[in-house]
Parts: structure tokens; C-alpha cells; sequence
């Protein structure tokens, strides 16, 4: 089975990932990593070379490669990244193939994550202030929000947890929707 995670940017999917695969003792696959070992470009590369339609189409690619042959040799925990569910297909995939987990996260708490460490993500350029990034995010949400929302199995309320806290509630609601206790 596939434990996907999803979030915005900022919700932790990269660290909750880890710890998760520690408590459960799966393998995690990050897709923005799966990509950039794949094109041997950093995800920034790829948005300032190509362009985010190009990147998206990688995001599709990658995501078929692993639901197709990766999971089939064991249960993997995959993070996407947080505009992954954007692209339809993508996100049609991931409700069919994969238990999937929203790490919902209040503006308050993405802002607070993600203030100086936007540079990386090239979704928040030019978001130099807390008040623009602030902006961005809630654009982005504006659409992001229902999809998230949508394609999720489960959506855990993440305020206030750290990240193994996070896991531990993700490991609860993951043996109780895969009745014989697995993975
Ligand atoms: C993106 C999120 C990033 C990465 C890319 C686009 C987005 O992943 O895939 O920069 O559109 O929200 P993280 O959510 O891991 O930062």
C-alpha cells in the first residue's frame, strides 16, 4: 500500500514522512526528490530552465512510475509535493492507488514555517515579507484548499503537533481505515 501525504507547502510532509516511516518501518519516497535525482535539476531548476506546466508533467511522470512499479515491491510512504494534486490526473491517481493523508495546517502555521525559508520554492518568488507571503498562501489555498480536501482519505488537523506527534496520530487513523493492523 501507498501512504501519501499532502499539504501545503510548509505543512511538515518532508519531516512527518520521515518520522512516520520510522514508527511504521516503510520505505518513504519524496516525489520533488524523485524528480530531482531523475533529471539531476533541482525542482528550482526545472521551474527557472522549463517552466511550472513542464515541472507538473514531470510531477505526472514520476507519480505513475512509482504507483506502477516502486509500491508494487512493498508499502511505501510517498510525500508529494504541495501543487501535486493540482494537476487532475495527479490527483485522480492518488485517491485510486493511495491511502491519502491531508496535513491541514492554518495560514498561521504555514506562515510561520515557511518565513526565510521560501527561497527554495519557487510557488512563493517574490513573496520577500511576511505580509506577501501571507498573500500567496492564501491565494494558492483559495484553489488548493477543495482539492486537497477532496482527494484525501483522511485529513489530520495538524496545529500544535510536532512532527512525531503528527506521526503517531497518522499511524492511529492508518491501522484503523487498513483493518488487519497493516501496513
Ligand atoms: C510546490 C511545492 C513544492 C514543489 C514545487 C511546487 C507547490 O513541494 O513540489 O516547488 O506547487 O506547492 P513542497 O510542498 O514539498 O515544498
Amino acid at each position: 500500500m501507498i501512504i501519501a501525504l499532502t499539504g501545503f507547502m510548509g505543512c511538515g510532509k518532508s519531516r512527518i514522512g520521515n518520522e512516520l516511516s520510522r514508527l511504521l518501518s516503510i520505505p518513504v519516497v519524496d516525489l520533488d526528490k524523485y524528480i530531482e535525482k531523475k533529471t539531476g535539476r533541482s525542482v528550482r531548476q526545472i521551474f527557472e530552465i522549463h517552466s511550472e506546466q513542464v515541472f507538473r508533467q514531470m510531477e505526472l511522470s514520476a507519480l505513475q512510475e512509482i504507483c506502477s512499479r516502486i509500491a508494487t515491491e512493498g508499502d511505501i510512504i510517498l510525500s508529494l509535493g504541495g501543487g501535486t494534486l493540482t494537476t487532475e490526473e495527479c490527483a485522480r491517481i492518488v485517491r485510486e492507488n493511495t491511502l491519502c493523508i491531508y496535513l491541514r495546517a492554518t495560514t498561521d502555521t504555514l506562515v510561520s514555517h515557511l518565513k526565510g525559508n521560501s527561497a527554495k520554492r519557487p510557488m512563493l518568488k517574490g513573496a520577500t515579507d511576511e505580509k506577501s507571503l501571507r498573500e500567496k498562501i492564501e491565494n494558492l489555498m483559495k484553489d488548493r484548499s477543495a482539492v486537497y480536501e477532496k482527494t484525501a482519505h483522511i485529513i489530520i488537523d495538524t496545529d500544535g503537533l510536532n512532527a512525531l506527534q503528527i506521526a503517531w496520530v497518522i499511524q492511529r487513523e492508518v491501522q484503523r481505515s487498513v483493518p488487519q493492523g497493516r501496513p
